[in-house]
């Protein structure tokens, strides 16, 4: 299972001066960590772990006791995926990660010596092969935080079960990209699960594959 969460303005923004924090509200964050509380593996492309601050996947005693009580590891696994490697060793992300963090790479560019020591590589021709590689890691329910390249090459192998797309009430104004980027890829149908609003006035969409 793949989900892929966003939250992108009104006017279809996903970022405020290349952060997504200014478009999340409380309501919004909420959401984001229980999203992160129920998953085996974090995937987030290589440009928004280098552009948002990640940080380790700590999460505090209740949402680990929940998560064991619920059949899942005490943490999630983070996954950054990257074709070229160029990740700094030294990020407290993957340096600091309570479980050993994993690179998921479709290149054949070898990782450095330093990255290699606190990080797993993973590789697979397609992120389809990569993705069965996690699954065979056990980590089978798999949350996607973006970011807009990542969201497009995984929609162009058809391999986004859901997404979850917070509304922010906001407009953000012209300049920031949409939520997906890259390379054009085949229309994919989505339906309509689940839709609620908070206080905010933020609208929580949930689509599945049709
Ligand atoms: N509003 C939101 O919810 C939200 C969520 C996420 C991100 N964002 C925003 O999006 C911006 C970042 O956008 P982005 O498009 O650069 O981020 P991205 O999709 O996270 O990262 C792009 C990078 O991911 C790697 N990648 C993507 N597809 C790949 C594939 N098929 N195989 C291997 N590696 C692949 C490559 O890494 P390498 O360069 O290492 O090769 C690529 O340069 C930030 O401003 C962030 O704030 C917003």
């Amino acid at each position: 299972m793949l989900k892929v969460n966003f939250v992108a303005s009104l006017d279809g923004a996903t970022h405020i001066d290349g952060l997504s924090a200014g478009l999340s509200g409380e309501a919004d964050k909420r959401l984001f960590r229980q999203l992160r509380r129920e998953c085996d593996a974090l995937l987030v492309g290589a440009g928004t772990f280098r552009a948002e601050n990640y940080r380790p996947l700590t999460l505090d005693a209740p949402r680990r006791a929940w998560r064991v009580e619920h059949g899942l590891a005490e943490y999630p696994r983070l996954v950054v995926v990257s074709r070229n490697l160029a990740l700094d060793p030294s990020h407290p992300a993957l340096a600091a990660a309570p479980v050993r963090a994993a690179v998921l790479t479709t290149d054949d560019i070898a990782a450095s010596a330093e990255l290699s020591k606190v990080v797993d590589v993973i590789r697979g021709p397609s992120l389809a092969a990569g993705l069965a590689q996690l699954k065979s890691l056990g980590l089978n329910q798999i949350l996607c935080e973006g970011g807009p390249q990542l969201f497009a090459a995984l929609a162009k192998e058809d391999l986004i079960d859901e997404l979850r797309l917070s509304l922010a009430p906001l407009l953000a104004g012209p300049g920031a990209g949409r939520i997906t980027a890259g390379l054009p890829h085949e229309v994919r149908r989505m339906r309509l699960a689940d839709w609620t609003v908070s206080d905010d006035g933020t609208l929580f969409l949930t689509y599945q594959r049709a």
